[in-house]
């Protein structure tokens, strides 16, 4: 019998040490550190399964290039997001917090999955009973989706034999146990152990899997690194529970690109997918009132509008309280030193609020400009023109650099019905610009302040 040998991790990073200590010497996290019992011995023999390769090394010019077989999944913003459709024997992490959408996202898409190919859905979560109620809901009910209600990693392996499917989805991975491993479900141990095992299936009979894995209170997935570079792809799903919009992010992806976003609004009927972000984000956007600017930046290759708004007041503290929410913090209080020095705004005096509606987060330096013109039309209390946007990054001197994608993005502002856009002078060259759109081309802050109020 192979011998048990005890190793612990940290739940937060993964790390992994010889004894149990307070705090983890590899990310500083305190009690985070877990007991998990590894079986010694068999790991070389798994290892050479899992890859399923002939153990003499080959020359790369005599192995035959399998391409990458892609299928799409039905969802065009899931396809997005995992970068051109699904990549056949992956396997597919979707993680999210309880109640975001995610199982009704996987089952969703097996009704166009269904159309050529036979998938197990096995849920840990939901009785068979209740997985038909849902499905009817949802209007899925093709003819090869077979359901299984059960946690025990053995069964569920015995059925993936008798059914033999080509894509399995598993929800949730914390519900699921493997009888040879002590530790109950859900715990670092039982969560790697069993998506381990899916890993080994997955690759040895090219079974694309889906595992659905709950987010614990810090916003990431119970265990999280032990689970993430096992699989191929890492989607979480975003969103805010008092609003209906979902945002489906790609944190880790093998095959393709990890910057798209794909966005879903959650229906009475499951989810529906959101072509056209910009103009969801920008719905209601107050007309006329200061304090408001909207940006243009790259979520990968797809260009995103959004409003930031700002809201600047005299402060009443000795240290003016600033806050950011869905761009970066310390970038925000960097920019507002910027506009203190080169645009002679009297910032310290004054309390600044900024907020990017709708949930995005702003992490690119084009988004730069619209805060601080938000900023600074809250500070004069003078609205921006409504049918204006900006874009630019800000440097430390008050000067507005160029960014990347600028043709794209000018063209989804003019789409989107805006007249007016500043742009960085150095992006303003080779420029295809779309009819009715003027564009201001400016070199500073100043310049840019000028323009817009
Ligand atoms: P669910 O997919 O069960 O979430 P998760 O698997 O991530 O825990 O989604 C549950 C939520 O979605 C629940 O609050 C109800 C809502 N919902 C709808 O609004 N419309 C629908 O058609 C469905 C199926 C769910
Ligand atoms: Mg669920």
């Amino acid at each position: 019998m192979a011998k048990t040998k005890t190793v612990f991790f940290c739940t937060e990073c993964g790390n992994e040490s010889p004894k149990w200590q307070g705090k983890c010497p590899a990310c500083g996290a305190w009690n985070t550190i877990v007991e998990h019992a590894e079986k010694a011995g068999p790991v070389k023999q798994i290892r050479r399964e899992s890859i399923g390769a002939s153990k003499t090394a080959q020359k790369i010019t005599d192995i035959s290039h399998n391409h990458e077989i892609r299928f799409t999944t039905g969802m065009a913003e899931l396809d997005r997001v995992l970068g051109g459709g699904a990549v056949a024997g992956s396997l597919v992490l979707v993680g999210g917090a309880p109640g975001i959408g995610k199982s009704t996202l996987l089952l969703q898409i097996c009704n166009s999955l269904c159309s050529n190919k036979k998938v197990l859905y096995v849920s840990g979560e939901e009785s068979e009973k209740q997985l038909k109620l849902r499905a009817e809901r949802l209007g899925v009910l093709p003819d090869s989706l077979y359901i299984l209600s059960e946690i025990c990693l053995s069964d569920i392996t015995d059925t993936i034999g008798d059914v033999n499917p080509d894509i399995l989805i598993v929800d949730s991975i914390q519900t699921i146990y493997n009888e040879n491993n002590d530790s109950s479900p859900g715990s670092v141990s039982q969560v790697k152990d069993c998506t381990m095992s899916l890993m080994q299936i997955s690759k040895n009979q090219g079974i694309t899997v889906f595992v659905v894995g709950h987010i614990n209170k810090d916003g990431a997935i119970a265990g999280p690194k032990v689970l993430e570079h096992m699989a191929d792809c890492v989607l979480y799903f975003e969103g805010d529970n008092n609003t209906p919009y979902r945002l489906l992010r790609a944190a880790k992806n093998r095959f393709g690109s990890t910057n798209e976003i794909g966005v879903f609004e959650m229906a009475d009927r499951g989810l529906v997918e959101v072509p056209n972000p910009s103009q969801l984000l920008l719905e209601g956007r107050p007309e006329g009132a200061s304090g408001t600017c909207v940006a243009c930046v790259m979520e990968g290759t797809r260009p995103v509008l959004a409003e930031v708004q700002a809201l600047v007041s005299k402060t009443s503290f000795q240290v003016p309280r600033r806050t950011s929410d869905g761009f970066d913090y310390n970038r925000a209080v960097l920019l507002m030193a910027v506009a203190e020095k080169r645009a002679g705004m009297k910032l310290s005096a004054f309390d600044a609020y900024i907020n990017v509606i709708g949930g995005l987060s702003l992490d690119e330096p084009g988004a730069d400009l619209p805060v601080i013109l938000a900023v600074a039309s809250s500070y004069r209390d003078k609205p921006v023109h409504c049918k204006l946007a900006a874009i630019g990054e800000v440097g430390l001197t008050g000067e507005i650099r160029s960014v990347t994608h600028l043709n794209q993005r000018i063209a989804e502002v003019a789409r989107l019905g805006f007249d007016y856009c500043i742009i960085p002078k150095n992006n303003s060259e080779k420029l295809d610009l779309p009819d009715g759109l003027t564009i201001y081309p400016v070199r500073n802050l100043m310049e840019a302040i000028e323009v817009a109020l």
